[in-house]
């Protein structure tokens, strides 16, 4: 098995005197789309920040592509950002001053990319997601899952190798969710760009190629795809050497 292209080990994190991670380790390999799940405040987008570089772990390491992310000072670390990482936040996070086809459109003008083609190639991708027409809209004049699409379509327009997904289909109803995950499963298979997807609904884990489950802070157990079975919570098919560790 190749190597992982990012790797966290034994990470610990508090939020003042709140536990979030406790000693939580994930591997996810270049183009593996990996499904993170657990209860609610079970640390999750903990982790996802701590594996996107937003935030520094208190103690324990994260790996990327042989670099320490957890060292680096924060000027590689938000160049690694822009470049490498796209990320979906659980709260959107849009820019509220800038139009959809603006939000989109940002990471590629920091990247250099000329207005007009940044703004086309935006455009492309808001169509992907199905907010075509709604370019216009200010994040505050879009609804739940309007805004969730055009952060998918943010964090995927730089072509990036990871995507980070915070719950990206949390706000839209099944067949929207669908839509929005077919593009994005879609558009990291035909780039190869992997994917960590968080999410509650076991519907959206199944695209996924595996799935670790979190709970207080640490990672409890680990399928392969397809192997979970309803009602099967804590009976791992596949329990990983680090989910045992
Ligand atoms: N900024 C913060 N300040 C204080 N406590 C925080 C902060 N962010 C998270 N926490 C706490 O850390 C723990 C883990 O939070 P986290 O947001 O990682 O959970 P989660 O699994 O993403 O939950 P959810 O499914 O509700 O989004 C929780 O107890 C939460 O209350
Ligand atoms: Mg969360």
């Amino acid at each position: 098995m190749s190597n992982p292209l990012l790797a966290a080990r034994s990470l610990v994190k508090a939020h003042g005197s709140t536990p979030a991670l406790r000693g939580a380790s994930v591997d996810l390999r270049a183009g593996e789309i990996l499904a993170v799940t657990g209860a609610s405040g079970s640390g999750k987008s903990t982790l996802l920040h701590c594996l996107a570089g937003i935030v520094r772990p208190d103690t324990g390491t994260v790996e990327y592509a042989g670099e320490r992310l957890d060292r680096l000072p924060e000027k590689r670390l938000s160049e690694l950002r822009r470049t490498d990482f796209g990320v979906v936040f659980q709260f959107g996070q849009l820019i509220p001053e800038l139009t959809a086809v603006d939000n989109v459109a940002l990471p590629l003008l920091l990247a250099g990319t000329p207005r007009t083609a940044a703004r086309e190639q935006a455009g492309e991708w808001l169509e992907r997601f199905g907010v075509r027409g709604q370019e216009a809209l200010r994040p505050g004049e879009m609804s739940g899952g309007q805004a969730q699409r055009v952060s998918l379509a943010r964090a995927l327009v730089t072509g990036p190798k990871v995507v980070f997904a915070d719950e990206p289909t949390g706000a839209l109803d099944s067949l929207a969710g669908e839509q929005a995950m077919t593009a994005l499963i879609h558009t990291a298979r035909e780039s190869g760009t992997a994917v960590l997807l968080i999410t509650h609904d076991a519907q959206v884990a199944a695209y996924a190629d595996r799935e670790v489950s979190l709970r207080d802070g640490v990672v409890t157990a680990e399928w392969a795809a397809g192997a979970p079975a309803e009602g099967a919570a804590g009976t791992a098919a596949e329990p990983s050497a680090e989910a045992t560790r």
